[in-house]
């Protein structure tokens, strides 16, 4: 007679820690207030069946706008409302760990959210997100959404054109080139939680890992928890030196294209065409 295998707790599970420290962290760095900001991450199959019985439903939960590449896909994910500051305190209620159902048209919560809470508004937005980074990059697992302060203050103060926005970021920190030679996507503001700006975000997340909702905040994605985390900091540290800049006619001088084509060429990653002319 076969044996049943004791599941593992999954309170000690490395993923729900990674997910309560970075929402814990997006909060005490200031870009998730209130209930601010939203992460999901694709789990493997067979690491959520160490924890979990997958075939013990709590409950199903229809979702508006169908993802049917996603069918049987694990992911991990926030619950609406919920408070990042809380969330490592309080993992069972913050956090939801869902199957998407039959063609993509819903969702199997299998651990999670016990008070009842749905996952993020956003899932549009993460859902559709998850399914271009798949197409170009199979090792993609998370994207991360806050409301990163500077990146937030940079959308009334700069243009909000793709190219200048990404040459501007590059040129603040020598890094941000090597970081995200993709480039900046952003959409036109719109109203958030919406198929709509989930639709226009994905688009976006074809060629870049990041993408900036005016006046709202920032989409990242990414193969691990950290390195989204990292992307999103790395843009959003750029954006607090142009904020303490100020005034860009102060700028008395600045890393060059030439310069920005050398670091690129030295660090192995290939820019962006059509932002930098050297
Ligand atoms: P949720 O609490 O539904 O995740 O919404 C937070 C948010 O940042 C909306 O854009
Ligand atoms: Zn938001």
């Amino acid at each position: 007679m076969p044996t049943k295998v004791q599941k593992k707790n999954l309170e000690d599970a490395p993923f729900l820690k990674e997910m309560y420290n970075a929402a814990f962290n997006m909060w005490r760095l200031g870009w998730d207030e209130r209930n601010g900001g939203n992460i999901s991450y694709l789990l493997k199959e067979e690491e959520v069946k160490e924890y979990l019985d997958a075939s013990k439903v709590v409950r199903t939960i229809p979702i508006p706008t169908s993802v049917e590449e996603l069918e049987g896909k694990f992911f991990i994910v926030t619950g609406s409302g919920k408070y990042f500051k809380n969330a490592k305190e309080d993992p069972c209620n913050t956090f939801g760990i869902i199957k998407v159902g039959e063609r993509g048209q819903s969702i199997d919560l299998l651990w999670g959210l016990e008070d009842g809470t749905l996952p993020t508004s956003e899932l549009p937005a993460h859902f559709k997100s998850h399914t271009e980074r798949l197409k170009v990059d199979s090792e993609h697992r998370v994207i991360m959404h806050n409301h990163a302060t500077n990146i937030i203050a940079m959308t009334f103060t700069h243009e909000l054109d793709e190219a200048m926005f990404t040459k501007t970021l590059w040129q603040m920190c020598t890094e941000c080139i090597v970081v995200f030679p993709d480039g900046i996507g952003i959409v036109p503001w719109m109203i958030p939680g919406t198929a709509e700006i989930g639709l226009q975000t994905a688009q976006k997340m074809k060629e870049h890992r990041l993408v900036i909702w005016p006046h709202h905040g920032i989409f990242g994605a990414g193969t691990t928890i950290d390195e989204t985390f990292g992307l999103i900091e790395t843009a959003e540290k750029a954006s607090q030196i142009y904020t303490a800049i100020g005034d860009p006619a102060r700028i008395k001088q600045t890393i060059t294209d030439r310069e920005l084509a050398d670091l690129a060429k030295a660090f192995h990653v290939t820019p962006r065409p059509g932002i930098i002319i050297a």
